[in-house]
């Protein structure tokens, strides 16, 4: 079953008539068939996109998404400064502006970047409609039909529908919980290299990644931007959740490593303040920054300038690292009630991620459990969460799921992890039955020993455990 499929009869509540009415029939599909260019075939709805529309029945405790929790935001403040926009800026917020955007953003977004230990330039800098559409202006820029881009797997499942969109080639290179395990990459690029091919780029989320919650060492960074340069391959990087640290102290990003020369850094304003605002940015190459903006040009002219308006009110009446303050605060326990639950309500052959920051964990369930069809059963309980093939292009991650912990409040966290928890021990006991073999305790008992190396998961993210954890 896939997620599509998801029972939606009358009375779920899923489906309004508006909804009834757009529905394609396979009629409409015949008709329109043949007018759609070659490369729509490689567009695939986002898992999390198509998750939205039921996820967002009161009912749901989701886990799915990656929301930052705006309830957070104190209403009045955002009221305030949206009135201050309209009031002191309407003629300019209301009016078309400069692709590359506004100067005054580019400059809180200096400091955004400084945070991080970055050093970069207004002149480098490329305002965006979200940090998607770097991705998708990187792309576009970038691929032809066929080219290759290598990424890790499991890689955000929200670049997955834009990789397909552009008909890339994506290889995937497996992950530990030190981020991206670069002696693969160094095998990958040399195979490709014997088969007369190199990659565009590289995709990585190195910091607290979407959706493995696991962080690049410095070590590898370190390679990965001396491999850049010496093979002169690019490499995006995605960093939405650097900022949302809970502790630990913070690595260098690649751009900072690289010094600018490969790495095409992608910031957004998502995860620290609101997504909503659709607002994110790119700081890249010049060559390269002139064809995103020219990629750009075609696709929008340019990001909203209202938001771009309230975002400079934002950091001129406020102090943005308060907020900042105040989301990792909230996060941090939340992340906690949720490995808390997890420990309670998920089996003893489960394995997870502890991240250090960000949004999300991964799990992995016993391989014989496909998180696809338990979706399906967990939907019946009301409880949503991303099935782990989201994340591959090539249907691995059949037994993982992503969780997220920053979108609902701890109960609800910890009712939604039993919740999922129930439904993995009715497969585990159905297993079981059909099998005649101990599924073993459906509670958690305390951590074993190291995992053997060829456990299921280890295929798709092998998780060392060590004293004392990530955490
Ligand atoms: C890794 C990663 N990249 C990019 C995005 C896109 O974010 P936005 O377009 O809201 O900036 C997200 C959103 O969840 C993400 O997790």
């Amino acid at each position: 079953m896939t997620i599509d499929e998801t029972p939606r009869g009358p009375g779920s509540g899923a489906e309004s008539p508006g909804m009834q009415r757009s529905r394609t029939t396979a009629r409409d599909l015949e008709r329109y068939a043949g007018l759609f260019a070659r490369r729509t075939q490689g567009m695939k709805s986002s898992a999390m996109r198509d998750l939205m529309a039921i996820t967002a029945r009161p009912e749901v405790i989701s886990l799915a998404g990656g929301l930052p929790d705006t309830s957070l935001f104190p209403a009045e403040d955002m009221a305030a400064l949206m009135a201050r926009v309209a009031a002191d800026a309407s003629a300019k917020a209301l009016q078309y502006g400069p692709t590359d955007g506004m100067e005054e953003l580019k400059e809180c977004i200096v400091r955004v970047m400084a945070e991080e230990g970055m050093d970069v330039g207004t002149d480098e800098l490329l305002i965006t409609t979200g940090g998607q559409q770097v991705i998708d202006l990187v792309c576009k820029t970038l691929i032809d039909p066929g080219d290759v881009i290598v990424a890790e797997g499991p890689t955000y499942p929200g670049a997955v529908p834009t990789f397909g969109a552009y008909e890339a080639d994506v290889v995937q290179v497996e992950m530990d919980r030190d981020g991206m395990r670069i002696d693969l990459l160094e095998e990958t690029l040399e195979r490709l290299e014997r088969a007369g091919r190199a990659p565009k780029f590289i995709y990585t989320v190195p910091t607290f990644q979407n959706p493995a919650g696991v962080t690049m060492s410095l070590e590898r960074r370190r390679r990965l931007v001396q491999i850049a340069a010496e093979r002169e391959i690019l490499v995006l990087e995605d960093n939405p959740y650097g900022l949302l640290r809970y502790e630990g102290d913070a690595l260098p990003p690649l751009y900072a490593l690289d010094g600018g020369e490969y790495v095409i850094y992608l910031g957004t304003f998502s995860k620290i303040l609101s997504a909503g605002l659709r607002l994110g940015w790119t700081a890249a190459p010049r060559p390269v920054l002139e064809k995103l903006n020219l990629g750009k040009q075609g696709t929008d002219l340019c990001s909203s300038t209202f938001t771009q308006h309230f975002v400079v009110e934002y950091f001129a009446q406020r102090e943005w690292r308060d907020m900042l303050a105040v989301l990792r605060n909230h996060y941090r326990r939340r992340r906690d009630a949720m490995l808390d639950a997890l420990e309670e309500h998920f089996p003893p052959e489960a394995e997870w991620t502890r991240p250090g920051g960000g949004l999300f964990i991964w799990a992995t369930l016993p391989d014989y459990i496909d998180t696809t069809d338990l979706l399906a059963r967990a939907l019946r309980e009301h409880v949503a969460f991303v099935p782990g093939r989201a994340a591959f292009l090539d249907g691995r991650g059949g037994s993982s799921m992503r969780l997220n912990f920053s979108g609902v409040g701890e109960d609800d966290l910890r009712e939604g992890v039993y919740r999922i928890g129930k439904v993995i021990a009715e497969q585990v006991r159905l297993y079981s039955t059909l099998t005649g073999q101990d599924p073993g305790a459906s509670r958690r008992s305390p951590p074993a020993a190291e995992p053997p190396a060829d456990t299921p998961s280890a295929r798709v993210l092998p998780l060392r455990r060590r004293a004392g954890g990530e955490r």
